[in-house]
């Protein structure tokens, strides 16, 4: 059993949609032979623009992305743990090379990794390396000014990490021996560390992503990404993002 709530600032959609197509979209067909390549670079164009932020849709930026709360609940399995992170900055998210390289935050936390009993409120920070995420994302279309938009109605995220360093300072509330050994510990085994955390964080990534994507999507005329549009059929994209 898991739980997870995301606190987001997102504003609601005050501000106008793109009237003119901009720079940063990359218009695609589906009657291109090459449409899968086009899309891949239109999608990595998207990430690009959307690091800095798009002040003109009233967008803040994805690197750093910051999140003003992260509540974690997971009752069962390996890891067992009640924490909450503060004031969590993500550096990287977006960039062409890594898509996460670090995580800070403060931290609160009471449960169990890998059978280790774990209590302690600090700082912390993560860095994954050498991570990629796919994201499977569900769309439908919707029409506003007899302009055809994309709804993103899920985001479904699988990602794989080639290394993953933390440190959580003052676990155990600053008896230093422990706190050196068992984050020692839990960087030496950070595989199935970071294992034990894969729902919670594909789950916080699909809502950090699915959020952008709707807040983008609903502000960019359908026909801005694919040239060919039809109005108004369902569909499903598959869009990956390698980095
Ligand atoms: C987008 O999809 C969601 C879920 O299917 C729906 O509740 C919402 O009304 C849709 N928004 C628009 C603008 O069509
Ligand atoms: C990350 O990927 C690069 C290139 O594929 C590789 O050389 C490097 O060893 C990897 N680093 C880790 C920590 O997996």
């Amino acid at each position: 059993m898991q739980f997870l709530l995301v606190t987001f600032v997102l504003h609601c959609a005050t501000a106008d949609y793109f009237k003119t197509k901009p720079d940063f979209v990359k218009t695609c067909s589906k009657s291109d032979p090459e449409f899968d390549d086009c899309s891949r670079e239109a999608v990595q164009n998207i990430f690009n623009a959307l690091g800095p932020g798009l002040p003109e849709i009233d967008m803040a930026p994805l690197d750093p992305l910051k999140i003003p709360k992260i509540r974690i609940l997971q009752g069962d399995g390996p890891v067992n743990v009640n924490a909450a992170l503060d004031d969590v900055t993500v550096t990287g998210f977006g960039r062409t090379e890594v898509l996460v390289s670090q995580i800070e935050g403060t931290y609160d936390l009471k449960g169990k990794i890998l059978l280790i009993p774990l209590v302690g409120r600090g700082v912390c920070w993560f860095e994954p390396r050498n991570m990629t995420i796919d994201i499977l994302s569900e769309v439908k279309l919707y029409s506003k000014d007899d302009i055809t938009f994309f709804n993103v109605t899920s985001a479904h995220v699988k990602y794989n990490i080639g290394g993953l360093r933390l440190r959580m300072n003052n676990l155990f509330d600053g008896i230093e021996s422990l706190e050196e050994s068992t984050n020692a510990y839990l960087n030496a085994n950070w595989r199935p560390v970071s294992e034990s955390l894969r729902p919670i964080l594909s789950k916080t990534i699909e809502d950090i992503l699915l959020g952008f994507m709707q807040k983008l999507f609903n502000n960019l005329p359908g026909h801005f990404l694919i040239g060919d549009l039809k109005p108004l059929q369902s569909k499903k994209q598959d869009t990956t993002k390698k980095v």
